[in-house]
C-alpha cells in the first residue's frame, strides 16, 4: 500500500529532466536530486547543464548531464539507452525542454512553424515515448510534461507556441490513458509567469523590459512572478506516491492567473 503523506523520498530512483540545463528544469533537476534521486539533465546548452549540474553536486546530489536535443529521434533514443546502460533503470522523466518565438502566422515560415513544434511537440513525444517503452516493461513510472497556459489561451503572434503546448495538453491525455494499464502516470504542469531566463529574454522586445515584468508580475493574483522551484515542487509532488492516483491532469502553478479574467478589478455596483 503506498503512504499518502507526500514523503519525497527518491533515493535509488533515476530521474531524467529533458531541457534541465536553466530555469524550471534546473530547479527540477535540483528537487529530485534533494530527495535522493540520481538525476541525468538532458540538454543542449551543455555549459549551462554543466553549470546547474555542479551546482547540485555542491549540495551533495548525484546528477550527470548528455547532450541531447530532444527533437532529433536518434539523440533521445541514445539518451534513454545510455540511461538504461548506465543507471540501469529510469523512474521518472520530465519533459520540460521547451522555446519561445513570437512570430504573426500570416508572416512565419513552415521553417518556424516547424522549429518551435519541434522543440515543443515532437520532443515532448520523443521523450515521453522512449521512456515509456521502459516503463512500461518495469510496470511503474511518472512522467512530467510542462505545458504552459498558452495550450489553453493566448497572445497575439503566438501561433506555433499556442499550438505546440496545445498539443503537448492533447497528448499528455492520450499517453495518460495508454499508460494507465501499465502501471504508469503521466501528468502535465501550466506554470504561470515564472522567473527564468526565458521569460527575461521574452521581455527584451517590450520599450521597457523592467515595466513588463513589473506588468506580467500583476497580472498574475498572487502580484509576482512563480519561481522555478515552485514549479518543480509540483513536478516532486505528481512523481511521488503521494500522487498515486493522480493521472490525466494537468495542474496550474501559476498565482491565479487562469483564474482571472483579463478585464481587472470589478466596477462597484449592487444589483
Ligand atoms: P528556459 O529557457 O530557462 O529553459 C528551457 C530549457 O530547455 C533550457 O535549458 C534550454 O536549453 C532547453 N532546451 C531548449 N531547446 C532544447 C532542445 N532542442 N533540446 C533539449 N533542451 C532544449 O525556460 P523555462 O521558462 O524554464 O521553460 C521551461 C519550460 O516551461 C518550457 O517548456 C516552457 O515553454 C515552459 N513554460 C515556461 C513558463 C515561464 O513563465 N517561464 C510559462 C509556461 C510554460
Amino acid at each position: 500500500m503506498t503512504s499518502a503523506n507526500f514523503h519525497a523520498d527518491f533515493t535509488g530512483q533515476v530521474v531524467c529532466v529533458a531541457g534541465g540545463a536553466t530555469g524550471i528544469g534546473a530547479a527540477s533537476a535540483r528537487v529530485f536530486a534533494l530527495a535522493g534521486a540520481k538525476v541525468v539533465i538532458a540538454d543542449v546548452n551543455l555549459a549551462a547543464a554543466d553549470a546547474t549540474a555542479a551546482a547540485i553536486k555542491a549540495e551533495g546530489g548525484a546528477v550527470r548531464v548528455v547532450s541531447c536535443d530532444v527533437g532529433d529521434e536518434a539523440q533521445v533514443n541514445e539518451l534513454i539507452a545510455g540511461i538504461l546502460a548506465r543507471e540501469g533503470r529510469l523512474d521518472v522523466a520530465h519533459a520540460n525542454a521547451g522555446l519561445e518565438s513570437t512570430q504573426k502566422a500570416t508572416e512565419a515560415s513552415a521553417a518556424h512553424w516547424e522549429r518551435v513544434l519541434n522543440v515543443n511537440l515532437t520532443g515532448v513525444f520523443l521523450v515521453c515515448r522512449t521512456a515509456l517503452r521502459h516503463m512500461y516493461e518495469r510496470g511503474s513510472g511518472s512522467v512530467i510534461i510542462t505545458s504552459s497556459p498558452h495550450a489553453m489561451a493566448t497572445v497575439p503572434d503566438a501561433a506555433a507556441y499556442a499550438a505546440s503546448k496545445g498539443g503537448v495538453h492533447a497528448l499528455m491525455r492520450a499517453l495518460a490513458l495508454e499508460a494507465a494499464p501499465h502501471g504508469v502516470r503521466v501528468n502535465a504542469i501550466i506554470p504561470g509567469t515564472i522567473d527564468t531566463p526565458m521569460v527575461h529574454r521574452e521581455v527584451q522586445v517590450a520599450s521597457s523590459p523592467e515595466e513588463q515584468i513589473k506588468r506580467l508580475a500583476a497580472s498574475q493574483p498572487l502580484g509576482r512572478l512563480g519561481r522555478p522551484e515552485e514549479v518543480a515542487a509540483v513536478g516532486l509532488f505528481l512523481a511521488s506516491d503521494a500522487a498515486s492516483f493522480i493521472t490525466g491532469s494537468a495542474i496550474p502553478v501559476d498565482g491565479g492567473l487562469m483564474a482571472a479574467l483579463p478585464s481587472g478589478p470589478p466596477l462597484a455596483y449592487t444589483s
